[in-house]
């Protein structure tokens, strides 16, 4: 993998420190958001992302969940994608030991409807307890189910997810620094609720077409400003790292 930007030069190739460097973020509370899409801005081939996936763009997402706090995911993308708990032993684990931070994370499941399966591996096989984030329209029944099954349930909000609330819940819990997995749909209410700090982007050189799961689906209220703070490359592949202005007059 070699940065074209900032400072490209011939002598550019990044190793395993040189890209946690690449991607490490000064202390205290941070949302990034981390997405691979076609050039079309399409996140799924077939129904998941996999299909659009690199060797380098699993070591970026290994990275990126090495240095944060928690995993925050969508329920529908959980449930899409087969979420599993981080475990010690894993690529993620091992890095996080190597650079000193405890080896497993949790993993935060927003849903509105609670609807995080606990017979799931998230609630089943968790190391760091999960946590839902739901609201308190969500069925209590299943809140309670949940907790007994050892998740940390957040209720965030009334009858909606208050992403800025349950950011702060999550940060008194000690995770400051949130790595958002999507899906396109609590990408999209990040957005709006003016959240995230990063957007990380994955390019893959490939045209999808159709528009079953475009990055975003819907228009937002305002348009968002990014600004580009790096670009690597691989096969190919362009890892973008933008930071989220609030607007143009920011
Ligand atoms: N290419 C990539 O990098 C990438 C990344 C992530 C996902 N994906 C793909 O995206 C697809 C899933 O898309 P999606 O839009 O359905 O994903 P999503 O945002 O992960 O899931 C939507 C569901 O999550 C809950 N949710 C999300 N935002 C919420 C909010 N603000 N408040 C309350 N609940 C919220 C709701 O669950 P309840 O219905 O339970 O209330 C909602 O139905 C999958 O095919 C996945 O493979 C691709």
């Amino acid at each position: 993998m070699r940065r074209l930007h900032p400072s490209a030069s011939a002598d550019t190739t990044l190793d395993d420190a040189g890209l946690l460097d690449g991607y490490r973020l000064p202390e205290g509370r941070s949302l990034r958001v981390n997405f691979i899409t076609s050039l079309d801005g399409m996140a799924t081939v077939d129904g998941v992302s996999e299909g659009l996936g690199s060797s380098g763009d699993r070591r970026v997402f290994r990275v990126l969940r090495a240095l944060a706090d928690v995993v925050l995911v969508g329920h529908g993308t959980a449930a899409a994608e087969g979420y599993r708990p981080v475990t010690a032993d894993s690529p993620v684990g091992r890095i996080r030991a190597s650079i000193g931070r405890p080896p497993t994370l949790p993993i935060a499941v927003v849903s509105r409807q609670a609807s995080l399966d606990p017979g799931s591996a998230l609630v089943t096989a968790a190391v760091s307890p999960t946590v839902l984030v739901t609201c308190a329209a969500a069925d209590t029944g299943r809140r309670a189910a949940l907790a007994d099954a050892g998740v940390i349930v957040l209720v965030c909000g009334d009858d909606d997810v208050d992403l800025p609330l349950a950011l702060d819940r999550l940060a008194e819990l000690g995770h400051e620094q949130v790595l958002c997995e999507g899906g396109p749909t609590l990408f999209h209410a990040a957005l709006t609720a003016g959240v995230v700090d990063e957007l990380d982007l994955s390019l893959a050189p490939a045209l999808v077409g159709g528009g079953e799961t475009p990055l975003l689906r819907a228009a937002l209220p305002d348009m968002a400003v990014l600004g580009l703070r790096q670009v690597l490359e691989e096969d190919g592949v362009l890892f973008t790292r933008y930071g989220v202005r609030r607007s143009l007059l920011d």
